[in-house]
Formats: structure tokens, sequence, C-alpha cells
């Protein structure tokens, strides 16, 4: 289900009468309600039903059947669990984060394709791949599986995260997110108390992890000299930090 769809189903039960209505609806299972039976078992007068009626029905919980003159609303099938499952979907982004790992690789000799060629996939730089200072990862669950790669680069204060990667099949559930924090955390044990990225179309997206964009011209010594800083990256490309805590 898509996130619309699903704020849509979360708001429309996010009121006392429709989540009574709706209850009296699912508990008519198939055969279905008239608007009086529903006014009867929610004790309300049935001209108050028809604005929460709608919005059911608008929200796809609810559907309606005429029968002559009269209208008999049913429980929409699979709805309800539809939401369910896209709820239990966010719960289980958090588990898939808490079994994840960083395992070190070799810049030019990781996995199928590589760190090089997965990075020219996705059109990221790659040639200063392997340079001075640059420590690349390859995120993994319990089981061995890969979901994708990052690096680190530098050794101070002010370190560069590397082209997070997540496999296009991988990617929209939390994996990225959980890639960035292990990068993190594995920065702040190497001392960084600021990481800093350069990015062309990723900006909103790690805008939401908490990373601010910055003047180029504010870059330390220690980023304005990589060479991503210096010449790969665009000049468009914006500059974001975040201050590690
Ligand atoms: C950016 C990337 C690492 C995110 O990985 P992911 O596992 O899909 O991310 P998450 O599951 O943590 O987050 C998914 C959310 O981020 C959003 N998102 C993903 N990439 C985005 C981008 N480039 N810009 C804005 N939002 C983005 C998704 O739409 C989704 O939004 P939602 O939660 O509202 O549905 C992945 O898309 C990727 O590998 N992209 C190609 C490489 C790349 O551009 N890396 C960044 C280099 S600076």
């Amino acid at each position: 289900m898509d996130r619309p769809l699903a704020i849509a189903r979360l708001s429309a039960l996010a009121d006392e009468t429709r989540l009574s209505v709706l209850g009296a609806v699912m508990r008519a299972g198939e055969e279905g309600i008239t608007a009086g039976e529903i006014a009867a078992a929610v004790d309300r007068p049935s001209s108050s039903l028809s604005g929460p009626l709608r919005h059911l029905r608008l929200a796809g919980l609810v559907e309606r059947r005429k029968h002559g003159k009269l209208s008999v609303y049913r429980g929409t099938r699979g709805a309800l669990r539809e939401l369910a499952d896209f709820i239990a979907a966010l719960e289980k982004q958090a588990e898939a984060a808490s079994g994840l790992v960083l395992q070190p690789v070799h810049a030019e000799n990781a996995g199928f394709i590589g760190l090089r060629g997965t990075l020219q996939k996705n059109n990221l730089p790659v040639d200063d791949l392997g340079g001075e200072g640059q420590r690349y990862f390859s995120l993994l669950d319990e089981g061995g599986t890969a979901f994708g790669y990052g690096g680190l680069e530098g050794a101070g204060a002010d370190q560069l995260l590397r082209s997070p990667i997540i496999y296009p099949t991988a990617r929209g559930s939390g994996m990225g997110r959980a890639l960035v924090r292990l990068l993190e955390a594995r920065a702040r044990e190497e001392g960084a108390q600021r990481l800093w990225l350069l990015t062309s179309d990723a900006e909103k997206y790690f805008r939401r992890l908490g990373y601010k964009i910055v003047d180029r011209a504010q870059a330390p010594k220690a980023i304005a000299r990589t060479k991503q800083f210096a010449g790969l990256c665009p000049a468009s490309a914006k500059l974001m930090r975040k201050e590690l805590r």
C-alpha cells in the first residue's frame, strides 16, 4: 500500500464516530448493514452519519452497494489487513536495522560487480577510489547477505562520508538509514566529531538523517582537500554536515 493511501486510512480511523461506524460495519460481515442499522448500533441519528460514512468510503475502508433505494455498507475486504501490514513494515525496518553490520572491504575487490562497478552504475564518483585515508565497508546482515556499500575518508575530527549506496532491490526498507547510522558510529569511534558529504540529488534524504547544508566556503581543510570536494563532485553538489553526538 502506498503512503498517501495509508495516511488517508489512518486519518479516517482517527475519529471516535468514524471508528464506531467502522466497527458496526465490520461486525455486520459480508451481509452488510444499512445506515439506519449503523445509527442504532452507534447510538447516533442517521442524519449525522453521511459524513463519516463518506470519509470511510473515500479511504477505501467501507464499500456501499445499492439494493433498490436501500444502501448497504460492508467493510472493504483486506483494507485493514493492508494497513496492519503497512504498520508492521515500519516495525520490520527497526528489526532489519538491528541485525546489520559493516564489514571492511577493499575498494577494488568486493562483491560480484564490486564497489567500483556499483558506484559507476549509480553515477557516483570513482576516479579517486582507493586513495589515502579511505575505508570502505559492505553492509551485511547476520547471515552474510550484502545490501550495499559505504565509505569514510579522513582521520581527524572532520571526516567525509563517501557514497553510501544500497542495491536497488533492497531500497526503501530502512537499509540506507541503517548504513549511514553505522558509518556515523564507525567515524565517531575513530575520532570524528563531524561528518561531511557531497551530494547532487540526495540532499532531501540526508536532511532527514540530520545533515545540514553548509556553504562550500566553510569547508574545513580536511574536507576541502579531498578529491571529491576539490574536483570530482560538480560545483553544484551540495556540501552537508552533521555534528556527531
Ligand atoms: C540514497 C539511498 C542510499 C537510500 O537507501 P534506501 O535504503 O532506499 O533508504 P531508506 O530505506 O533508509 O529510506 C527510504 C526513504 O528515502 C527516500 N529517498 C531515497 N533516496 C532518496 C533521494 N535520493 N532523495 C530523497 N529521498 C530519497 C525514499 O523515497 C524513502 O522515502 P519514504 O520513507 O518517505 O518512503 C539509495 O536510494 C541509493 O543507494 N541511491 C543511489 C546512490 C546514491 O544516490 N547515494 C547517495 C550518494 S550522496
